[in-house]
């Protein structure tokens, strides 16, 4: 297929996978627009791409923020045209919203805790990791599939987790955003197929990234994981965790409207055959 020219519009471009993503598609051809909040993490990705000779627009909004978006959306029609691919990889976790116990512990209700168990959650943060997931998907979803409808269609790729299929502990709010990104991706794709635009989604398994880098690797210890991390490779037939370059089939598949024409509502797992494994 000839890419020469379409406008791609790739959300957390500055981050691990979306900066693999968004360079891929430069090199393919596409007029890539990079978004996230932060200009500097978006200029490595885009020094990348220029220096590979291709074309990109780096733009900083908050997905979530409909506002900053509907400015960014003109400003991508005004600088490069309409979108016809939209990949949201903006998102993420916070710390507050994480807790500190697997399970419930009484201690947790005590005045002295200072641990953070269920009953200890700040909703405020919990809330603010429910909004980047799912209004930072659905918000560009609803300004930029508005594009696609006026080119004739295009293709939309979510981001969903192994929190989709079943939650890990202790991150009760991400786990359930990225369930609600599945369920919202099928809603989407059925109610944009008359306007010929497919949604789709791609659930990562592990990657390591700059946060949970910190989290899964532990160089002290023999292993080099932490016991989170260890947990995470026993459960990896693979037994390792992924590469960014390992999603840039799935997500080139997706978009592809040649080869997935027929293709849309779906979320497909990359996962080193996490899914798979029953851990018994
Ligand atoms: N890595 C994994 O193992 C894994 C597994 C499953 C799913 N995922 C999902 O895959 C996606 C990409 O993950 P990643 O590992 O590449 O994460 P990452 O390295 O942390 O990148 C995420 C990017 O999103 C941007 N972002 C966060 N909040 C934003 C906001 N409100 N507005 C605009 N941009 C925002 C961040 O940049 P700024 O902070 O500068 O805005 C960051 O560059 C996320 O949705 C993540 O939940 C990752």
């Amino acid at each position: 297929m000839d890419r020469t020219g379409k406008i791609a519009v790739v959300t957390g471009a500055g981050g691990t996978l979306c900066s693999a993503i968004a360079e891929d598609l430069a090199a393919q051809g596409y007029r890539v627009v990079l978004v996230g909040r932060t200009r500097e993490k978006l200029e490595v990705t885009g020094k990348s791409i220029r220096e590979k000779g291709g074309t990109c627009l780096i733009l900083t909004a908050d997905v979530k923020n409909l506002e900053q978006m509907t400015a960014l959306r003109e400003e991508v029609r005004h600088e490069f045209g309409l979108c016809s691919v939209l990949i949201n990889g903006a998102g993420g976790n916070q710390p507050d919203a994480v807790t500190t116990y697997n399970a419930f512990d009484p201690e947790e209700l005590s005045p002295e805790n200072k641990g953070r168990g269920f009953f200890n959650l700040d909703m405020t943060r919990f809330l603010d990791v429910i909004n980047v997931n799912i209004m930072g998907t659905v918000i560009p979803c609803q300004l930029f599939a508005r594009d696609m409808v006026a080119a004739g269609g295009g293709s939309i790729v979510n981001f969903a987790s192994m929190n989709t299929y079943r939650p890990l502990s202790k991150i009760p709010a991400y786990a359930l955003s990225k369930a609600g990104i599945s369920n919202f991706t099928q809603w989407l794709a059925a109610y944009l197929a008359p306007a010929n635009i497919r949604v789709n989604a791609v659930a990562p398994g592990f990657f390591l990234n700059d946060r949970s880098r910190k989290m899964l690797l532990d160089p002290d210890s023999e292993s080099g994981y932490s016991p989170r991390g260890a947990n995470i490779i026993r459960q990896t037939p693979m037994k390792r965790f992924g590469e960014a370059r390992q999603l840039l089939g799935c997500v080139n598949w997706l978009i592809d409207d040649e080869k997935a024409d027929f293709v849309t509502g779906i979320t497909v797992p990359v996962d080193g055959g996490f899914l798979s494994d029953s851990g018994l």
